[in-house]
């Protein structure tokens, strides 16, 4: 075929993914999640997801190459993840993209992950303007990025979280509550039973003029440990829990909406689980319609880590001619 087709490989966490994309289309995917064997832990343990990722690879890919209906003959390029993520996880995938673009005779491309994360919008809401600005909410990232040209510019970080996530946050405020893991959508379910203004949570960071788009959402879920303290045997769980969503959900729309109107972005992309929580999205909806701002979110299977992401990006890098990467790629936080 004329139209290049691409593999693209993720492996910066606990997620292994594999995905194929030709000319901005996902032909097909799969994924698989080490995610149980780190729930005892208390979080990802780089080395066993490593170990995950080692067996899982070969399968993963060949699932994504069968149902893409394509040959490994077929594909002309490979895209892999080359940072930022956990070192160990990331240079697993490093050395099979390697070893499939060798072996293949193909353009090896390394991909920045976050790049990946705002790339996938592509394969299901078509070109992304020339300039957007980016809020990835999981529970591994809070950042809000300005992204111009997604192939030729680096990402520019407005602000990140200084402590937790916000999917951490909602899952250890669901721990507190006594609700089940993972955390934000049982927040979100009982949450609806709430009322939202029931007990004014803290917005964290939503003044601090230093740093105007970073997060920190680790005083806020001390702040709502304190009150299910001070209020014990008589917690109202649906209220803390709306009220609880709705500080983040008002701290993460204020803010990505201030950060489109300084950079002059008409087009806002929400990606990661947290993006999924109905509050978040519905009055992030509300404030970017207010302000004339488009706002793009990817279906929810495609916001958390996946391969597809990483090969809408070098599908892009390909179709914008840029040359690939050599077979020193080491791990590094740029996207070519
Ligand atoms: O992007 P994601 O699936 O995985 C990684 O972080 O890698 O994000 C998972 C996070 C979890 O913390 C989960 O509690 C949160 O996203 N999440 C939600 C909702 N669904 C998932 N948070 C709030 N509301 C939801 N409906
Ligand atoms: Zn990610």
């Amino acid at each position: 075929a004329d139209v290049p087709l691409i593999l693209g490989i993720e492996t910066s966490c606990d997620e292994t993914g594999a995905g194929l994309v030709r000319d901005g289309v996902l032909l097909g995917d799969a994924l698989a999640s080490s995610m149980d064997e780190h729930a005892r832990f208390g979080g990802v343990v780089p080395e066993i997801a490593a170990r995950a990722h080692l067996e899982a690879l070969p399968q993963i890919v060949r699932a994504a190459v069968d149902r893409a209906g394509v040959g490994f003959g077929d594909i002309d390029a490979v895209a892999v993840t080359a940072g930022p993520g956990l070192a160990t996880a990331v240079q697993v995938g490093l050395a099979a993209g390697k070893a499939y673009a060798l072996s293949l005779g193909v353009p090896l491309y390394g991909v920045h992950h976050l790049a990946g994360h705002a790339a996938v919008d592509v394969l299901e809401h078509g070109p992304l303007p020339g300039r957007c600005v980016a809020l990835i909410v999981s529970g591994g990232h809070t950042s809000l990025l300005v992204l111009d040209d997604l192939v030729r510019d680096p990402i520019v970080h407005l602000g990140d979280t200084v402590d937790d996530a916000a999917g951490e946050a909602f899952d250890k405020v669901a721990r507190l509550l006594g609700l089940p893991y993972p955390g934000g959508p049982a927040i979100d379910r009982t949450a609806r039973d709430g009322d939202p203004a029931a007990i004014t949570f803290p917005r964290p960071l939503t003044s601090a003029r230093d740093d105007p788009y970073g997060f920190s959402f680790s005083g806020l879920k001390t702040a709502v440990a304190r009150w299910v303290e001070q209020h014990r045997g008589a917690v109202p769980v649906a209220d803390v829990a709306a009220s609880f969503q709705e500080a983040v959900a008002d701290t993460l729309s204020r803010k990505a909406v201030a950060a489109c109107r300084e950079h002059r972005s008409a087009t806002l992309l929400m990606v990661g689980g947290v993006a999924a929580n109905s509050r978040v999205r519905s009055l992030m909806a509300q404030r970017c319609a207010a302000a004339g701002i488009e706002l793009r979110v990817p279906s929810p299977r495609l916001c958390t880590d996946n391969g597809a992401m990483i090969a809408a990006v070098g599908d892009l890098l390909l179709r914008a001619g840029l040359p690939p990467s050599t077979l020193g790629l080491g791990m590094r936080p740029t996207v070519t």
